[in-house]
C-alpha cells in the first residue's frame, strides 16, 4: 500500500489523528437555482448506504445553500420516513406522477425540516407500478416526464432507488444525468457492480446517452480493519478515479439519526460522520457533478 493511499484512508477514521489530507473548498453561493443535475443513488444491493447517502448528502448540499429534492424512489419509503414524512398518509405521491400524466410534481413535494431540501414521497403503492407501468407507451421515461417541470428550480435532485435493477431503477437511470454508486466496503462488494453497470451501458445506448457514473463512494468502512482497507484498494483498482476520495465509516449515528427521522448534518452536527457527508458534498461540487 502507498503512502499516498494510506494517508487516504485515515482522512474519515473518527477519532484518529490523520494528517490534514486533501480537502475540497467550501462552494462558493449561487446567485440563482437551477438547473438541476438529476443523481441516482443505484445500487441493487441491499443496505449499502443508499439512502442514508442520499439523506445526508442533500441535506450537506442543503447547507451549502443548495436547493436539493429528493425523489424517494423505494415502496419501503425508507428516504421519505428519515425525513420525518410519513408517507403512508399520503394519497399523492411518486407513484401519483409516474400513473398519471397529468398530475403535477409540486402537488406532490413536501418541505423538510431542512431549509432548501424537499421530498417527493413514496409508500408501498409504488410496488404496483413496476407491473402497471410496463403496458404504458413510454414506460421507461415516466419519471423522466414527471421530473421536467421542477428541474429548472432546483439545483441538484437525487432519486434514491430500491435495491432492483427492475423497470424502476430503469425509470431513474433515464431521468439521471449521473450514477452515485454506494458500495459497503465488505467483502463481495464488487459483486453484482458489473451486473449495474452493464445496465447503466444498456440505459446510455438506447435511452439515455448524457448518464455516466458520477462515482462510487465506500460505506460502512473501518479504517481500523485490513479488510475495510482491502476492499476500497480492490474497488480503487477496478474503477480508479471514480471512486470518492471521501469515504463514510461506520457508525451507529447513521441508524441513531434515522430514528430520529433527522439527517446526521443536525442530527449530530459534529460528528465525523456528518462532517464526511459535508466533505462528500464538496467533492461533488469541486468534480462539478452538482451546482
Ligand atoms: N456508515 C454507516 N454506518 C453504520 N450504519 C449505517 C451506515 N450507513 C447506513 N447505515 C445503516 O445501515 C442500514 C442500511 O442503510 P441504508 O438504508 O442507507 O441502505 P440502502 O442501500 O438504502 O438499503 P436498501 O437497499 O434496503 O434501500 C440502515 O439501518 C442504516 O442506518
Ligand atoms: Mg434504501
Amino acid at each position: 500500500m502507498s503512502t499516498e493511499s494510506g494517508a487516504l484512508f485515515e482522512a474519515d477514521t473518527p477519532g484518529a489523528d490523520a494528517p490534514e489530507t486533501v480537502d475540497f473548498p467550501v462552494p462558493a453561493p449561487l446567485d440563482s437555482h437551477g438547473p438541476a443535475r438529476v443523481i441516482a443513488m443505484c445500487n441493487q444491493k441491499g443496505g449499502v448506504g443508499k439512502t442514508t447517502t442520499t439523506i445526508n448528502l442533500a441535506a450537506a448540499l442543503a447547507e451549502y445553500g443548495r436547493k436539493v429534492l429528493i425523489v424517494d424512489f423505494d415502496p419501503q419509503g425508507a428516504a421519505s420516513a428519515g425525513l420525518g414524512i410519513n408517507a403512508n398518509e399520503l394519497d399523492d405521491t411518486v407513484y401519483t406522477l409516474l400513473m398519471d400524466s397529468k398530475a403535477d410534481i409540486r402537488d406532490t413535494i413536501v418541505h423538510t425540516s431542512v431549509p432548501d431540501l424537499d421530498v417527493v414521497p413514496a409508500n408501498i403503492d409504488l410496488s404496483a407500478a413496476e407491473v402497471q407501468l410496463v403496458g404504458e407507451v413510454a414506460r421507461e421515461q415516466a419519471l423522466s416526464r414527471a421530473l421536467r417541470p421542477v428541474l429548472d428550480e432546483y439545483d441538484v435532485i437525487f432519486i434514491d432507488c430500491q435495491p432492483s435493477l427492475g423497470l424502476l431503477t430503469v425509470n431513474a437511470l433515464t431521468a439521471a444525468h449521473g450514477v452515485l454508486i454506494p458500495l459497503g466496503a465488505e467483502y463481495f462488494a464488487l459483486r453484482g457492480v458489473a451486473l449495474l453497470v452493464d445496465t447503466i451501458e444498456k440505459v446510455t445506448d438506447r435511452l439515455n446517452p448524457k448518464l455516466r457514473i458520477d462515482g462510487i463512494l465506500a460505506t460502512m468502512v473501518d479504517m481500523r480493519t485490513l479488510h475495510s482497507r482491502e476492499v476500497i484498494e480492490r474497488v480503487r483498482e477496478a474503477f480508479g478515479e471514480k471512486l470518492f476520495d471521501t469515504t463514510i465509516s461506520r457508525t451507529v449515528k447513521f441508524p441513531d439519526a434515522t430514528v430520529a427521522a433527522e439527517p446526521i448534518t443536525s442530527y449530530a452536527p459534529t460528528h465525523p460522520g456528518a462532517e464526511a457527508y459535508r466533505r462528500l458534498a464538496r467533492e461533488l461540487v469541486a468534480r462539478g457533478d452538482a451546482a
